[in-house]
This record gives structure tokens, sequence and C-alpha cells, in this order.
């Protein structure tokens, strides 16, 4: 018959081998699975050369979006003046609107079976929006730096919608129109009207009898 010494150690040896198996297993490298800009085939019913085609305009667009999402967060963040309050919540309100497109990219990239691009570094290479100065910016050179890099967005998202639907790729013609082109659309929208120039108070009456006598 065991001692009680005996099944105290019994215990004590299934607990050590147990904290054995729930130990981490930390620093492990391997091979990447799958190499940045190649295919892993998904059944989708779409040519590999034609998913290709599609996420490699989908990640110029997606290091264009992340560019602007965070130019909206350096503009919400810097912005001076009357209209502080204003802007400080339209800024955030887009921010936030781009970084769900940031995720609809980039996942439907990973539907094409590719890679999304992901990290700062490989952003910037790839961006084609203008590096800001680090510096405080006044209003309206803010929103007009914002409208160009808007605009660069929806020219290039036009045209890879076409060649989207020219090439049968319909998934990523409407995440191109739906998503990117209506929301960059909406929003150069509420911030060109900022950079419309008439009279916070008093009306110009000189010039409207003026122009309507
Ligand atoms: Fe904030």
């Amino acid at each position: 018959m065991a001692s009680k010494t005996d099944k105290r150690s019994a215990t004590y040896n299934q607990l050590e081998s147990g904290t054995e198996r729930s130990r981490p297993i930390l620093h492990q490298n391997a091979r990447e699975i799958q190499p940045y800009g190649k295919i892993a085939k998904l059944p989708i019913a779409l040519d590999e050369k034609v998913c290709a085609a599609s996420a490699e305009n989908l990640n110029q667009v997606l290091a264009d979006t992340i560019t602007l999402r965070d130019l909206y967060k350096k503009h919400h963040w810097q912005v001076a003046g009357h209209t502080f309050y204003q802007l400080h919540l339209l800024f955030d309100k887009h921010h936030n609107e781009q970084d769900e497109l940031v995720d609809t990219i980039a996942e439907r990239i990973q539907s094409l079976g590719a890679i999304s691009l992901a990290m700062a570094a490989d952003i910037a290479e790839t961006s084609i929006i203008p590096r800001p100065p680090r510096g405080r910016e006044e209003v309206p050179a803010q929103i007009s730096r914002l409208l160009e890099a808007h605009e660069i967005l929806l020219k290039e998202a036009r045209t890879m919608a076409r060649q989207a639907a020219e090439a049968g790729d319909d998934g990523t013609n409407d995440v191109l129109v739906s998503d990117v082109i209506r929301t960059n659309e909406l929003q150069v929208w509420f911030l060109a009207e900022h950079l419309v120039d008439v009279p916070a108070v008093r009306a110009d009456q000189a010039k409207a009898a003026s122009s309507g006598g």
C-alpha cells in the first residue's frame, strides 16, 4: 500500500507534467507559408491571373486608403482655429469610415487568395499620396491636402473598377464602386464645402444689389 508521502509525490509529478504541457513554446521561426504577391487559389470560380491582377490593384488602393485614413487622424489632432471642434469631429468621422474601408479592401484581397499589405513601412513604400510635413498646417491647407488625396484615390479606384469589371471580377468591382468610390465622393463633398468663401454673418448686399440691378 502506498504511503502518504508517495501519494503526495505522485500528485506533484502529475502537476509538474501538466505544467510542462501548458508552457508556451516561444521563439519559434518558420518559413512563410505564402510569399507576398503569390496567389493561394481558392474555389471562387475566378482565374488565378484575374485574382492576381485585382489583388495588385487593391493593394495600391489599400496603401492609399491607409495613408488617407492616417492623414485624417493627423488633422484631427492638429486642427486649429475657430472651427476646431466641428473639424476635429468631422476628421475623426472620416478617419473611422476610411478605417472600415481598409478592412473591407484587405479582406477582399485575402478572399482572392492573395496577401494584403499591412505594415506601415510597406504602406509608405507603396502609397502614391504625397507625404505631408510632420508639423501643423492651416485649416485650408489641411483640407486642400485631404481633397487632393481623395482625388488620387478616386482616379485610381475608377480605373481599377473598370479593369475588374472587364476581367469578370464583379466582387472587386463592387468593393471599389460601392465602398471606396461612394465613400470618398461623399467625404469630398463634406470637405469641399468648407473651402467655399461665403460670409459667415453678414450677407454681401453690395454684390447682390449690383448683380440684381
Ligand atoms: Fe480623438
